[in-house]
């Protein structure tokens, strides 16, 4: 199981030290939420914020980018650091078009799904992909609870997929408490803000939640 700390939680005034902090506890990769208060309701963070990020850790940089029209953006991103572009199906009329953008900018491609969107919606985009995004909560915000019914959909996914290299990510409300059935259901990465961000010690929290989605494996 890959952990990705989404740094959405942390303190921004403080953000090198909070990366630096759930490096040293193992994480495999920084998830980074970026918001337009248009395809969703918060505004969050933009390229120069992911420059900065990339010159203060070797971690992979895995953009959550939760905007309208993403395709304007891709190479900006890229060149800003991102390692891995995630954009959202349902802001994507040409979804094909932009994975091929993604992956041809030099960078990993994925697609986030809503809670409400179907499995159904990447199924002829399967072969295009690096990874998909299970939103276990509508996006917009931290700390949010995670929607149950989400572990049914990740299952899903995983047979969707079948032998394809595609990593099954979910974000969203994780903690240790749904890990391990997350990571029974087929997730091959969690992200997760508040359980890390908000807890005392955030690389413990990292090494926590790693070993709760091992637990019963
Ligand atoms: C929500 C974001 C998530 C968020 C997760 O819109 O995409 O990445 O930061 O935060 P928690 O883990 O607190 O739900
Ligand atoms: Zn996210």
């Amino acid at each position: 199981m890959k952990i990705a700390p989404s740094i959405l939680s942390a303190d921004f005034a403080a953000l090198g030290e909070a990366v630096a902090r759930v490096e040293a506890g193992g994480a495999d990769q920084l998830h980074v939420d970026v918001m337009d208060g248009r395809f969703v309701p918060n505004i969050t963070i933009g390229p120069p914020v992911i420059e900065s990020i990339r010159k203060r850790t070797r971690l992979p940089l895995d953009v959550h980018l939760m905007i309208v029209e993403p395709e304007r953006y891709i190479e900006t991103f890229v060149r800003a650091g991102a390692d891995l572009v995630t954009v959202h199906a349902e802001a994507c009329p040409h979804l094909n078009r932009t994975l091929h953008q993604i992956r041809e900018a030099g960078a990993k491609a994925g697609v986030a799904l809503n809670p409400s969107t179907p499995p159904e919606a990447i199924e002829w985009v399967l072969d295009d992909l690096d990874l998909i995004l299970v939103m276990s909560v509508n996006p917009g915000f931290g700390g949010q609870s995670f929607i149950p019914s989400s572990i049914t959909k990740v299952r899903q996914i995983k047979t969707l997929v079948g032998t394809r290299p595609v990593e099954i990510s979910v974000d969203g409300g994780v903690t240790r408490d749904n890990a391990c059935p997350l990571a029974q259901a087929g997730a091959t990465i969690l992200v997760a803000g508040s359980a890390i961000f908000g807890a005392h010690d955030p690389a413990q929290a990292v090494k926590d939640l790693r070993s709760a989605s091992e637990v019963l494996k």
